[in-house]
């Protein structure tokens, strides 16, 4: 070949790879959104949307430097289809991330949908230890919490005043992993927790439980349910007469749902990585762009998708929005050292946040915070192998 021929030749291979990435770079990412949009924790699927979406705004509408086109899909909260759900959203729909979801239940199996498809999947709520314990992998990522960490932070703090408890919980893995946080925290700060109470998720017949609660008189109770049932819960337990005799503590029990609890809730202490006007100059950006957006304020639920939002574009921008490289964007986002609005967010090796837990007292309208528990707390994930 002569050298004019093969100068051109190379001019066309180059030219052909510029114009395929500024085509790829202007077509749009696949956001698979699966999270609740009805059932009892509908308003916490909503939150981790809006949380997400507004960072995507913020960018532009863009994640990596392409634009963003969502498909999301009301999981219901319901574990027997998640399977169906996820399958829908990875192998009709194509997406190139999986954010989801809010109940243990049904991530988990998402997860494992997402492991056998190599599609990248970051949770944005649900808890499980599974998740980034026996079942962790390179593409499963969580901007949230593993289950016993606000559960163990509970039971650090309970223990600094009291020496028994009982714990009241939905079973399933959520309210089972929380309650083993909290005795396990409890423990630790030399209290005993006498037993544990429970009843089916989603349920609300919560008079039975508390009846027993009052009859074994522990010094302290802790709480694990969520979402719309929460302020039932906080509601009776009050109605009870309880909150004075027994005092109360929770997690998430409080978190967005105080203006519908009202004076029921008045005082009482959770633990959570975010606190209504937690004061760093990222929280302060984030609170009033939210409440500009949105009209109300944000909750942990928010900060988490927003995050999980962060955490994506950090691994797309590794790799220039190209979605091929996989394993780049992976190892890109394992490593970030996001800036969150609940402060600080680096990645454990089993992929699950390192974090502070601060306690809150629940004042008005707001869970305020009045101390850091525990600094950055990391799940011990032992049956992560990765
Ligand atoms: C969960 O199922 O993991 C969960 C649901 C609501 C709040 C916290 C955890």
């Amino acid at each position: 070949m002569s050298k004019f021929f093969l100068r051109a030749a190379v001019a066309v291979v180059i030219s052909v790879g510029a114009s395929w990435a500024s085509a790829q770079s202007s077509y749009p990412i696949k956001v698979g959104l699966m999270l609740p949009s009805s059932g009892t924790f509908a308003n916490l699927g909503k939150d981790v949307m809006d949380g997400f979406k507004l960072y995507v705004t913020e960018q532009g509408g863009k994640l990596g430097g392409r634009p963003v086109e969502y498909i999301a899909l009301d999981d219901e909260s319901d574990p027997s289809k998640a399977n169906e759900n996820a399958n829908k959203l990875v192998k009709r729909d194509k997406v190139d991330v999986l954010i989801g979801t809010i109940h243990s239940g049904v991530a988990a199996t998402m997860a494992k949908v997402a492991r056998e498809t190599n599609t990248l999947m970051i949770v944005p709520n649900a808890g499980a230890g599974e998740i980034t314990g026996s079942m962790c992998a390179p593409n499963v990522f969580r901007s949230s919490f593993s289950n016993w960490q606000p559960g163990y932070a509970a039971g650090l703090l309970a223990a600094k005043k009291h020496k028994t408890a009982v714990t009241i919980s939905w079973k399933y893995a959520a309210g089972n992993e929380s309650v083993k946080g909290f005795r396990e925290g409890f423990e630790k700060g030399g209290g005993k927790v006498l037993t544990d109470l429970n009843l089916p998720f989603p349920g609300v017949e919560f008079q039975p439980l508390l009846a027993q609660l009052a009859t074994i008189k522990p010094e302290a109770a802790y709480v694990f349910v969520a979402g719309a049932a929460q302020v039932k819960f906080v509601k009776d337990y009050a109605a009870a007469g309880l909150k004075t005799s027994i005092p109360l503590y929770g997690a998430f029990i409080t978190e967005g749902t105080l203006a519908a609890q009202g004076d029921a809730a008045a005082g009482l202490l959770t633990t959570l990585h975010y606190a209504d006007g937690l004061k760093n100059p990222k929280n302060d950006k984030f609170m009033a762009a939210y409440t500009k957006a949105y009209g109300a304020a944000p909750n942990v639920f928010g900060v988490q998708g927003y995050d999980a939002a962060q955490m994506y574009d950090v691994g797309l921008k590794a790799v220039k929005g190209d979605t091929k490289k996989k394993a780049e964007i992976y190892k890109a986002i394992e490593i970030s050292k996001i800036d969150s609005p609940r402060g600080p967010l680096t990645f454990s090796k089993s992929h699950n946040p390192i974090q502070d837990f601060y306690v809150r007292v629940a004042r008005g309208n707001q869970n305020v915070m009045t101390d850091t528990i525990v600094k950055g707390l990391v799940d011990p994930s032992p049956d992560c192998k990765l």
